[in-house]
């Protein structure tokens, strides 16, 4: 049975979720470019795959991960209009109030939009008349404290049960509660076992902000799957390498967000309910910390480009 956990704004939300990224949105920018290469690969691939069944395989796919039991899902307004997302909840039969759904504003939204349209735009695809937690996707230099105040307002009037951030570090939230009494519901970070970013859960868990793990089994990185030590624990247990770091996640407080549109793998990754890593098992999978992030870090990245 999964468990619900209290937010600072006292809603709950599931300890669990799932983020389905668009196939084609990995690809997209490189699709976009419109270098005679990418114009060759965008016409083999419509060819090939049919964008139509593409989009019919991912509103499946999202369903079947509901009926699976991921009510928390993940989305973002830079992976799409949501549309295909409403399509999947009509499909689950799952009803509205059952869910968690969770958007953010991308950082093209908080340059050339205001925070109301993209979120508009969003309910509309989704088909629901709120979410459950407003995030903005980075802390976009000279946007995301306007974001913020912006995303407030929305909060004050409804269209969100909470508000959160993502990619923040301390300095980033220390910002933020200089600038409004509103404090994060979330934060939500690139964490796994390669990089574990303990400090900043720390500070998060003092000020009372939940965190969300993403890129939380590191994209099955081989420094990560192929250990030893993951691989011990997870025959003890009868389970995968992947349901133990999920359940890692969910012993150390933080809620994992994994990908997957592969329905055996999402019932995989949502079956980590059933046993308890002991403190040793949790210290010794903290301890496989290298500090690599595989994601960017946001003191140091081109905004414009994510
Ligand atoms: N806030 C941000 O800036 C930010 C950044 C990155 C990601 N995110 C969120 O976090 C979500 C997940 O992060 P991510 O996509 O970076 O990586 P991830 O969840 O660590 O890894 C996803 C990859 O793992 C595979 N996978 C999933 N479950 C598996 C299993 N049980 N066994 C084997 N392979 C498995 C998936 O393939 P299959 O689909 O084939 O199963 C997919 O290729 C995203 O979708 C998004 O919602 C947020």
């Amino acid at each position: 049975m999964q468990k619900e956990i209290l937010l600072n704004n006292n809603i709950t939300i599931p300890c669990i979720g799932n983020g389905p990224m668009i196939p084609e949105y990995n690809t997209n920018k490189f699709l976009k470019s419109n270098t005679p290469v990418a114009k060759l690969t965008k016409r083999a691939y419509n060819k090939f795959y049919g964008r139509h069944k593409v989009e019919a395989n991912y509103i499946d796919a999202v369903a079947h991960s509901f009926q699976a039991g991921f009510k928390l899902l993940d989305y973002s307004s830079s992976y799409g209009d949501g549309s295909l997302i409403g399509k999947a909840i009509k499909k689950s039969h799952i009803e509205r109030k059952d869910l968690f759904l969770t958007t953010r504003i991308s950082n093209k939204a908080q340059r050339e939009k205001t925070v109301r349209e993209c979120l508009m735009e969003q309910l509309k695809g989704m088909g629901t008349d709120y979410v459950d937690l407003l995030m903005f996707h980075w802390p976009v230099t000279g946007y995301h404290l306007d974001t913020w105040q912006q995303m407030i307002k929305l909060y004050k009037e409804g269209y969100c049960r909470a508000l959160g951030v993502a990619n923040c570090h301390q300095h980033h939230l220390e910002e933020i509660f200089k600038t409004s009494d509103i404090i994060p519901a979330i934060n939500q970070i690139e964490i796994h076992p390669l990089f574990t970013q303990k400090a900043l859960i720390a500070y998060c868990q003092e000020h009372n902000i939940q965190v969300e793990a993403y890129t939380a089994i590191a994209r099955m990185d081989d420094r990560l799957v192929r250990l030893p030590l993951l691989k011990e624990i997870a025959r003890k247990y009868n389970k995968t390498i992947v349901q133990i770091v999920l359940r890692w996640h969910i012993q150390n407080g933080v809620i994992p967000v994994v990908r997957s549109l592969n329905k055996g793998r999402q019932i995989e990754n949502i079956s980590i309910f059933d046993f308890v890593l002991t403190d040793q098992e949790m210290a010794a999978i903290d301890s496989v910390n290298i500090n690599s992030r595989l994601r960017y870090d946001p003191d140091n990245c081109d905004f414009s480009i994510l």
